[in-house]
């Protein structure tokens, strides 16, 4: 062609396409996948969640009420408690009956503080109830029995005449709930009793053998697995867990927190960052889809129906403690760095559907990647919750095939990642929707969409700030929010701008 024949135009300088095949559905995203982690940890609960009746903070029944609807407007799906480490030195009998008549315990795990254990069972269920969440209860392995794991499931979900289910009944709740997940016990190989993964296989089946509940009332059951890299909890749980009339393992937990620096010595700060912790943090996250890769295709061999399931019941970012805070409480700030490592997490997990059916970050108010931060009656929304209400579609939606042409890659020094990540997926409503994460910190890039369906517009909303660290505070609570974003299509031609570090999740119209 002749120079000057024809003027340029936007698309001519698209470098990058997505294409969304809408005719050839995949798996569905569970809900589950939305999960929060709830732990006797530092503020996390304490203060966090529960305040207690008599508190001067706001709450409904000891809730505190802003926390509590800001918890309602994320359609919380599921939540994970008593921990964690903490899972395996609760004995859920220290946290029923009236409150001021409940032992007083140390949590040797998390700061060694005294927890009166005001924040018990009955209350859990309930916050659970109030949140129309599903419930995933961590069970004590370590310091616990077969018997007393067995007692709580049968407190829980008994409708019989049962001296436990009457005990239940005498404490206030007469039908039984219902427990939706189970797991027994919590990173075995660590906190959870340093135990090989032979000796938690049997331990496993131990266990599993005296769980019983109501045969419309069983749970979801969950073995402890590894962390990070690891393959051979999943590798020995495969091997050795047979599936009979009286033993189920229906999922592996697996857990992996990302570190800046990938050191546990030194996990590097939360804000104040240059580009290359910024990089180093996106390209660390990003190793978790290999760890899913390798250890289902393990459970591919043993279980080609993906009838058990894969957990991420534990990821997020873990950062250096401030200065002056109680190291124990792994209290953190949160800022746009944290949106965009959550929406290539969701991204990556939407891809794997199929077998990660359940996912909860770590952890839900002021602990690690908190949705939510509280000091005393103040409260803020992190960059994170933004992102996880921006999702809100893609719980139970239909993940649709994506492909990604063209340039995107986004290389510091001698490392290379991906710098766009795409997930698409149609809701239970029936609408299509796209998300879109940029983990270039400065550059931004036109995206041309294609489909095999004509989508001519999009609207939604889109995550993004000048700084890298860019946050909310206590001061400016609203610092960071999503604003409004809408795109039409020219020329039979739908391209959008995805802004440098930013979140975009859009509704694709006809
Ligand atoms: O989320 C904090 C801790 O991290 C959990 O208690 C434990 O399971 C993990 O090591």
């Amino acid at each position: 062609m002749a120079l000057g024949s024809h003027a340029v135009t936007a698309a001519d300088a698209v470098q990058t396409s997505v294409k969304i095949e809408t005719k050839n559905q995949g798996a569905v995203i569970n809900k589950a996948i939305y999960g929060q982690f709830m732990e006797h940890l530092g503020r996390g609960i304490y203060e966090g969640v529960w305040v207690g009746e008599d508190s001067k903070i706001p709450n409904t029944k000891g809730y505190r009420k802003d926390v509590l609807a800001a918890l309602k407007e994320l359609q919380v799906p599921l939540l994970r408690w008593p921990g964690g480490c903490f899972a395996d030195e609760y004995h859920w009998r220290d946290g029923i009956g009236p409150r001021d008549k409940r032992p007083a315990t140390v949590n040797t795990t998390w700061g060694g503080v005294t927890d009166d254990n005001a924040f018990g069972t009955h209350e859990f269920m309930t916050f659970a109830e109030m949140l129309g969440a599903e419930v995933y209860i961590n069970g004590n392995l370590g310091t616990g029995t077969p018997q007393e794991m067995a007692a709580w499931l049968e407190y829980l979900t008994s409708d019989s005449q049962s001296t436990l289910a009457n005990m239940r009944r005498a404490n206030g709740r007469d039908k039984p709930w219902k427990v939706d997940y189970f797991a027994i016990g919590n990173e075995a190989w660590g906190c959870g009793g340093t135990m090989t993964p032979e000796y938690y296989t049997n331990l496993y089946k131990h266990y599993a053998t005296f769980l019983k509940t109501p045969e419309d009332n069983r749970p979801i059951l969950i073995a402890s697995g590894g962390h990070t890299d690891q393959t051979e909890w999943t590798t020995t749980l495969m091997e050795n867990v047979p599936e009979t009339w009286s033993m189920r393992m229906d999922a592996i937990s697996h857990h992996y927190y990302t570190l800046p620096t990938g050191d546990w010595a030194k996990h590097g700060a939360a804000l104040g960052f240059n580009e290359s912790e910024w990089f180093d943090t996106m390209f660390n996250t990003l190793r978790i889809e290999d760890f899913i890769k390798t250890n289902t295709a393990i459970m591919d061999k043993h279980d080609p129906e993906k009838k058990v399931g894969f957990y991420v019941d534990e990821w997020g970012t873990w950062y250096d403690v401030a200065e002056g805070d109680n190291p124990g409480f792994l209290y953190q700030q949160n800022s746009l760095r944290d949106a965009v490592l959550a929406g290539l997490n969701l991204n990556i997990f939407h891809a794997y559907a199929e077998r990660v059916r359940m996912s909860n970050i770590a952890q839900m108010v002021n602990v690690l990647q908190a949705m939510i931060l509280t000091d005393k009656e103040k409260m803020l929304l992190t960059p994170t919750y933004h992102v996880f209400k921006m999702y809100i579609p893609f719980q139970d939606a239909t993940s649709l095939p994506i492909s990604i042409k063209g340039e995107n890659s986004y290389v510091l020094g001698d490392k290379e990642i991906p710098m766009v990540s795409a997930s698409a997926a149609i809701s239970t409503s029936g609408k299509y929707y796209l998300a879109l994460v940029n983990a270039h910190p400065s550059e931004s890039r036109k995206l041309a969409i294609e489909a095999d369906k004509t989508f001519s517009r999009v609207k939604g909303q889109v995550l993004t700030a000048d700084a890298m660290d860019a946050h909310n505070t206590f001061k400016q609570p609203n610092n960071l929010q999503p604003k409004a974003y809408k795109q039409k299509a020219k020329d039979g031609k739908l391209i959008l701008d995805l802004p440098a570090k930013s979140v975009v999740v859009v509704e694709l119209l006809d």
